[in-house]
């Protein structure tokens, strides 16, 4: 199974979603690929936010290895999953890759996967110094969904 993780600014939501997956798969042995992306350029070649970096920190997990990047043409054809945080960062993907709801199974809103958390978006935290400990939460649930779901992949 190979999952790209995407946000804006693959700075502050998607290299945590990377880290935590990298986690969960490195625990359970699983022999999965992953990776993350900013449909926005804006922060190519950046470390991922400090606030990210401290809140993985704080729960075991190191994400400084990670550099910003936007997504490119092939990772449509590189990914099993493209795993968007909120709904605008779906549909960017959706134009960006020329799909829509009936071509596409590939592109999916991570809280699709998420028990507590179905229907909602990832906040963008990058206003908001508390909104990263509530990110990192959300994305545990989402990731333990993820993996049980894909467990036999
Ligand atoms: P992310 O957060 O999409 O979770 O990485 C953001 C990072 C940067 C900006 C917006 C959101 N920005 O406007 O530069």
């Amino acid at each position: 199974m190979r999952i790209l993780m995407v946000c804006l600014g693959n700075i502050c939501r998607s290299p945590l979603a990377e880290g935590i997956l990298l986690n969960a798969i490195r625990n359970k042995k699983l022999n999965w690929t992953v990776d993350s992306a900013g449909t926005s350029g804006w922060h190519a070649g950046e470390y991922p936010d400090q606030r990210s970096i401290r809140i993985a920190a704080q729960n075991g997990i190191d994400i400084t290895y990670q550099r910003s990047r936007k997504i490119v043409p092939e990772d449509f054809e590189n990914f099993d999953l493209i795993l968007a945080m909120d709904k605008q960062n779906l549909s960017d993907l959706k134009t960006y890759f020329g799909t829509n709801e009936n071509n596409d199974e590939k592109i999916r809103h991570i809280t699709e996967f998420s028990t507590l958390h179905s229907g909602k978006d990832i906040p963008d935290p990058y206003y908001d110094d508390n909104g990263f400990e509530k990110v990192y939460r959300m994305l545990e649930n989402c990731i333990n969904g993820l993996i049980e779901i894909a467990d036999d992949h």
